[in-house]
């Protein structure tokens, strides 16, 4: 087991339980302890840090796997970096429930590879995110949701990525941006249009951008459904020209009471109405629960259903993060 899957895993913020560790027998040797205090602890070389609170959780995790690895006493040992590391975590004052419901923290996803390929740059991407905002903010756009991973693992695929290259794109009910921002990065589209109702998604999606390093390939427009879409002011928006706010493939995920292609006022509608007329128009999701669309122009039938069909991700990074609390709808 690598230690990339680890480190990938830890910076999504995946949940301790959840996390894949290398065996005891790995974990003992001090080159494996050096690495991943460097890749997950070591403020200087790893970014963006976790907040303590999980930064505890996955150190009390992962000291007793290295102490299992302990088979000489006299040999064999705890990194002193990560003990103290420890040490110093737990003797930080503890926020209270509510402060760290609403911290927004950065987390970096990692695109999954298939098959693996350690030695090559991994796609990456960064979100700006409160998981435990949900109910206080009246949206449910502060974390990522798993139809967006999924979405992100089709799109990763050369017939996914085949959807957005040198295309217009636009996201409808963007969240964090994570699908536009992966779009954006590495699907080289013409340029892509993040919209979501919320302006403080929005202001986080504007933070991320510089985050991504990305340009006028990357935009954010506030918008509401069933509003008209307006040019989306501020910098890095030539590329989107004014009076050329049309679109050849609309994405959205995760998107609840909105997946009703005969609605006319549905996303799906609003997305429909944004394409040019001659854009046909199909969805991608023959999973309920997903609720994820793509409106694309690879398919002749309106609406038809592409054959994808991944239940969960058969990858090892983006994987599902576990909600902590149910939710409401959109
Ligand atoms: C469940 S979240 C999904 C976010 C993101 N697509 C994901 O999968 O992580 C639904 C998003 O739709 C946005 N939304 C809901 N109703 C909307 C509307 N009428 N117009 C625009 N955005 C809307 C919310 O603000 C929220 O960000």
């Amino acid at each position: 087991m690598s230690l990339h899957q680890l480190t990938a895993q830890y910076l999504q913020q995946l949940d301790p339980t959840h996390l894949t560790f290398p065996p005891p027998s790995t974990l003992i040797h001090p080159d494996a302890q050096s690495a991943i205090y460097n890749r997950m602890f070591n403020q200087s070389t790893a970014w963006p840090l976790p907040p303590v609170s999980y930064r505890i959780r996955v150190l009390k995790a992962l000291i007793p796997q290295i102490e299992e690895g302990i088979t000489d006493p006299d040999e064999d040992e705890l990194n002193s970096d990560l003990l103290e590391e420890w040490t110093n975590l737990i003797s930080l004052p503890k926020p209270s429930q509510i402060q760290q419901a609403q911290q927004l923290t950065f987390i970096k996803y990692t695109a999954p590879t298939s098959p693996p390929a350690p030695t090559a740059e991994p796609k990456t991407v960064i979100t700006s995110e409160s998981r435990g905002l949900i109910y206080a903010a009246g949206t449910t756009g502060f974390r990522t949701w798993e139809a967006s991973l999924h979405l992100g693992t089709y799109l990763s695929t050369p017939t996914g990525a085949a959807h957005v290259n040198g295309k217009r794109v636009i996201e409808l009910g963007a969240g964090t941006g994570f699908v536009s921002m992966f779009v954006a990065k590495y699907l080289q589209p013409q340029f892509v249009l993040a919209t979501d109702r919320e302006g403080a998604l929005i202001g986080n999606m504007k933070e991320c951008k510089g985050r991504n390093e990305l340009g006028a390939e990357f935009n954010v427009g506030a918008w509401e459904w069933g509003t008209p879409l307006e040019y989306p002011g501020g910098d890095n928006t030539e590329i989107v020209e004014k009076e050329d706010l049309t679109f050849d493939v609309a994405l959205g995920a995760d998107l609840v009471r909105c997946f009703v292609p005969s609605s006319s006022s549905g996303s799906v509608a609003n997305a429909e109405q944004l394409c040019r007329p001659t854009t046909p128009i199909c969805c991608l999701s023959s999973l309920p629960l997903l609720r994820t669309f793509l409106i694309t122009t690879m398919s002749k039938n309106s609406f038809s259903q592409l054959p994808y069909a991944i239940k969960t991700p058969s990858r090892p990074s983006w994987t599902p993060v576990q909600a902590t609390t149910s939710r409401p709808n959109v």
